[in-house]
């Protein structure tokens, strides 16, 4: 059943091209125009959607965050994204102009659930991003659209993470489409880069055996951190958790801009530091502000894990360790960046003697708050 792999795990990130395609399948027509049918809010109550809410947990939340950056470039519509744990609280402000976007892999996570109740409640509406039918998340929300990883069994999140992410930028981009903002050649645009993407994420899969081999040379590393701007930011997030969750190691993401207000006082000698660089092309500042940051912490020791554009030359004096990844659009580049985190991250507890498919403590879907 694990089709030939020692885990659940690498099938399922090996998946991940399938399961990208898969959650693509059906939903854009040749025109280039989205067809989400499945989403049953009202053209003319989306129109009137003034602010977004999304709610989740974990590596759900992550995608969530992601998410955030493509609905309001996309939509202009605001964006909050808050972990489902801390939502229901503190009293948020919710109305039907709200729409609030539940994700989740499992359909049971009892925070994000008891959130979307909360939610309904105040009169908003709620679309749940799901990877399990008929659980009870989408039963509970007002639409649902699927995700299509297939079952997911490792506990680690791979390629439900993914197929969440592709979701999420169905949704930006249905909603601007639906409300006609002004982006239509750029929505364009980005569905062909979107339709890219499988094929990109396989010839990243292609290429992880360096990332395998340093994974291996750390396995007697305490901490490793993780450094990104923008959407690399959450994926610095992501990449932590998985470490965390896999090699039981100190692992921490934080925003590139953040090092001088404090995290810099960790660097050290010799401590990994994995950074996710931002595409050269489109927004050059974010490029040139991270590879800034890359110089500083080598300059205090650290030991660079870049990963980085394809043909991207600046950063090259300054990783100790490149990862290549294809040029996509930085708001897609998640798709594509995430993968190296999650084989070093399972390739790291391996080599640590860990369970990887069942880490210690964890449960794959938490129904207790
Ligand atoms: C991390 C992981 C968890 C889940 C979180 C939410 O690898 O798997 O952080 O992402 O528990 O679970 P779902 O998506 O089922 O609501």
């Amino acid at each position: 059943e694990k089709g030939g792999y020692d885990y659940f795990m690498l099938k399922e990130i090996a998946e991940q091209p399938k399961a990208v395609a898969d959650t693509l399948l059906g939903r854009i027509d040749a025109s280039g125009s989205l067809t989400l049918d499945e989403v049953r809010i009202p053209g003319s109550v989306l129109r009137e959607v003034d602010k977004v809410v999304i709610v989740a947990c974990g590596t759900a939340f992550h995608a969530g965050l992601i998410a955030k950056y493509a609905i309001e470039h996309w939509t202009r519509i605001p964006c909050e994204v808050e972990l489902a744990s801390e939502f229901r609280y503190r009293d948020p402000i919710l109305d039907p102009g709200t729409l609030v976007i539940a994700i989740s892999q499992s359909g049971e996570t009892m925070d994000t659930l008891m959130a979307l109740r909360h939610a309904r409640e105040q009169g908003s509406k709620v679309l749940a991003i799901c990877n399990t039918n008929g659980s009870t998340i989408p039963r509970e929300s007002d639409a649902v659209l699927y995700t299509h990883a297939g079952p997911e069994v490792a506990v680690a999140s791979t390629k439900a993470f993914l197929t969440q992410l592709v979701a999420c930028y169905l949704v930006a981009l249905y909603l601007g489409q639906v409300r006609g903002t002004k982006w239509g050649d750029e929505i364009h645009a980005v569905v062909r880069d979107l339709a890219k993407i499988a094929d990109q994420v396989e010839r990243v899969l292609e290429t992880m055996e360096p990332v395998r081999e340093l994974a291996r040379s750390l396995a007697d590393k305490d901490t490793v951190l993780f450094l990104g701007r923008h959407v690399g930011y959450p994926v610095a997030l992501e990449g932590a958790l998985k470490l965390k969750e896999l090699a039981y190691m100190h692992a921490e993401g934080f925003a590139a801009g953040e090092l001088k207000h404090g995290p810099i006082a960790l660097i050290e000698d010799d401590l990994p530091v994995v950074v996710v660089v931002p595409s050269p092309r489109g927004r050059s500042v974010l490029h040139d502000k991270i590879v800034s940051n890359i110089q500083e912490i080598r300059a205090r020791g650290a030991r660079t894990i870049v990963i980085a554009e394809e043909g991207d030359e600046t950063v090259v004096p300054y990783a100790d360790h490149l990862i290549r990844v294809p040029a996509t659009p930085t708001l897609l580049q998640p798709l594509v960046a995430t993968v190296p985190l999650q084989v070093f991250a399972c390739e790291l507890a391996t080599a640590r003697g860990n369970e990887v498919d069942q880490p210690r403590n964890l449960a794959k879907s938490v129904t207790v708050e």
